[in-house]
C-alpha cells in the first residue's frame, strides 16, 4: 500500500507541480466552497493511478487544486463511501495521499441525522468526537508503521484549537453552531426509529454515513482534523418523516452559505 501511495502522490506533483498544505474533503453541503478558490490544477479521479471513481449521485470526483483564504488547498470534490461497495482501504486512500501530498491539516463535512432533541433540521454541528459503527476498521490488518503506530491514540481525534475557531467565527457571523457527536454507519439504509433511538443512547448527536473512517486514517498519521455536519432530518421521537437523497441534498444546498463561510474563514485563520 506504502508504494501505491507514494506513486499516487508523485503523480500528482509532477502534473500539477503543486505542494497543498491544507487537505478539504467536499462532502455534502461543501460544494460551493469550490467557488472561492482560486482553481490552480484539477485532476478527476479517473485520471489518477489507484484512485478509485466515484460512482454516488450528486458527487462528482476530481482533485482541485488551488488557494483559499491565502492557503495552498487541495480539494476532494467527491468522496468514497462505504456503502458503495468500496473498502476500507479504498475509502480512506485518498487521505493517505493528500497526507503525502504534505498537507499539515485536514478540513471534511458531511450531512447527518440529527438524534439529539435540541437540534432542528438546517442546524451545523461542529463534530467533537465520534462513534465507530462501520463493520470494518479502516486500520485492520498489517501496520505500515511508516504511516504511524499499530494502536493509534483518538483522545482528541478533533483537534480543538480548530473547533474554539469555528466558533468564533460563528459568533462573528451570528450563525448558531452545535457542537456533538456523530455516529458513523454503514448505510445506505437512513435508521429506523428504533435505531436513532440507540444511537442517541449510544451518546452520539447525529448520524451519517461517512467521515469516521477518514478521520482514523488522518489521525493515523497525525494529521489534524476539523470536521463539520449539517443535519438534514431528525430521527428524534415525535419528529421523524420519510427521509429521501433529494431532501438530504435540499437541505444542505440551504446550509451551503454559512458552512462555506465558516470553512473557507477558518483555513484563512489556521
Ligand atoms: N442517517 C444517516 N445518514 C444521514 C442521515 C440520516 O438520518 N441524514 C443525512 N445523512
Amino acid at each position: 500500500m506504502l508504494a501505491r501511495i507514494e506513486s499516487t502522490a508523485q503523480f500528482i506533483k509532477e502534473n500539477t507541480g503543486f505542494d497543498p498544505e491544507v487537505g478539504i474533503i467536499l462532502g455534502t453541503g461543501l460544494g460551493g466552497l469550490v467557488n472561492e478558490i482560486d482553481i490552480k490544477h484539477e485532476l478527476q479521479y479517473e485520471k489518477i493511478p489507484n484512485f478509485p471513481v466515484s460512482t454516488v449521485e450528486g458527487h462528482s470526483g476530481r482533485l482541485i487544486f488551488g488557494y483559499l483564504g491565502g492557503k495552498k488547498v487541495v480539494a476532494m470534490q467527491g468522496r468514497f463511501h462505504y456503502y458503495e461497495g468500496y473498502d476500507m482501504k479504498e475509502v480512506t486512500f485518498p487521505v493517505r495521499v493528500l497526507k503525502y501530498l504534505g498537507v499539515k491539516n485536514l478540513f471534511v463535512s458531511n450531512a447527518s441525522g440529527g438524534v439529539n432533541p435540541d437540534f432542528e433540521i438546517g442546524d451545523l454541528m461542529v463534530i467533537d468526537d465520534h462513534l465507530n459503527f462501520f463493520p470494518e476498521h479502516p486500520l485492520r490488518g498489517r501496520n505500515i508503521k511508516e504511516l504511524g503506530t499499530r494502536f493509534p491514540d483518538m483522545s482528541d481525534a478533533y483537534c480543538e484549537s480548530h473547533i474554539q475557531k469555528a466558533f468564533e467565527i460563528g459568533k462573528e457571523l451570528g450563525y448558531k453552531l452545535q457542537r456533538g457527536i456523530y455516529a458513523g454507519t454503514s448505510g445506505p439504509t437512513f435508521e429506523t426509529p428504533a435505531e436513532y433511538k440507540f444511537f442517541h443512547i449510544a451518546g452520539a448527536d447525529a448520524v451519517g454515513m461517512s467521515t469516521v473512517p477518514e478521520v482514523i486514517v488522518a489521525r493515523h498519521m497525525k494529521l489534524p482534523v476539523f470536521a463539520i455536519s449539517i443535519i438534514t432530518d431528525l430521527g428524534v421521537p415525535g419528529k421523524i418523516v420519510q427521509v429521501t437523497h433529494e431532501e438530504v441534498q435540499e437541505v444542505a444546498a440551504k446550509a451551503e452559505e454559512k458552512m462555506t463561510a465558516i470553512m473557507s474563514k477558518l483555513i484563512e485563520r489556521i
